[in-house]
């Protein structure tokens, strides 16, 4: 019996649910605006449109003059302290667009890093080296990583064959090349250059070894031999 009290709840239930939505109403009742017809705002722009009645209400757009974002909250450590800038974000190229900024930065010799940092920037591009690239490209650059030597993938050249400047290893690893993808997105800006700094150290002895007639601060580095061991800092 009190099974059967059970299943007739169940199914009266059920139909009261699948009744209920049978509204012939339009528009539905919405119970949060917001949600249903969001205003995308661009960060920190003010609230001027959907929140104009209350941007004196909430005290963070308030504080900000109606902003809708918050500034970063003091002693909040910089990502691109450097404020060099990630070209590569969001950009889409021709193939020709390509080529022409590939070729244009083979003539960049110098990174834009200060030198004062050099031997931090090298032990720096060189850890991320090993993280990023070397599965492909190997700890000694000379394209046997582990995914190489396993025979998952090939076609990965030593560096030392190819004529790079630290301009266009920068270039390939923030645009990609071929069958090789873009790393932009993997190495804050600063960071990119570091890898390329270290590359070009470690592998074509230098930022001298530009194939194309060298701008005048290239100078040659000094080769960090050790340190891979060493505490990151
Ligand atoms: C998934 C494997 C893979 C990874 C990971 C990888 N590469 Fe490559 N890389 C390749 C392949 C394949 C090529 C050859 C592309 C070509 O020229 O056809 C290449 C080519 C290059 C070249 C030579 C391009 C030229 O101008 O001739 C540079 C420089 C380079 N990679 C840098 C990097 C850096 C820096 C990283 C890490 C941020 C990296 N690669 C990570 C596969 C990889």
């Amino acid at each position: 019996m009190t099974k059967n009290i059970f299943k007739i709840t169940a199914i009266l239930g059920c139909a009261a649910i699948a009744l209920s939505s049978c509204s012939k109403g339009n528009p539905p009742l919405v119970y949060f605006p917001d949600m249903y017809f969001p205003v995308a705002y661009d960060p920190l722009m003010k609230a001027d449109i959907a929140y104009s009645d209350h941007e004196n209400e909430i005290p963070a757009f308030v504080k900000q003059g109606g902003g809708t974002g918050l500034g970063p909250v003091d002693g909040t450590v910089a990502q691109n302290p450097e404020g060099l800038t990630d070209a590569a974000a969001n950009t889409a190229m021709t193939v020709l667009e390509y080529n022409e900024g590939y070729d244009a930065s083979k003539l960049i010799t110098a990174s834009p890093l200060d030198p004062a940092n050099q031997a931090k920037d090298l032990e720096r591009g060189k850890d991320l080296f090993n993280k990023t690239c070397s599965a492909c490209h190997g700890t000694g650059g000379d394209g046997q990583g582990s995914i190489v030597q396993s025979g998952a993938y090939s076609g990965v050249p030593k560096y030392a064959d190819r004529e790079i400047t630290i301009g266009s290893v920068h270039y390939v690893l923030t645009h990609g090349r071929n069958s090789m993808g873009s790393y932009a997105g993997q190495l804050k800006p600063g960071d990119q250059w570091r890898v390329a700094l270290y590359i070009m150290n470690e592998f074509k002895g230098g930022l001298t070894a530009a194939p194309t007639p060298a701008v005048a601060n290239a100078t040659p580095m000094a080769k960090t031999a050790e340190s891979s061991t060493s505490p990151k800092k």
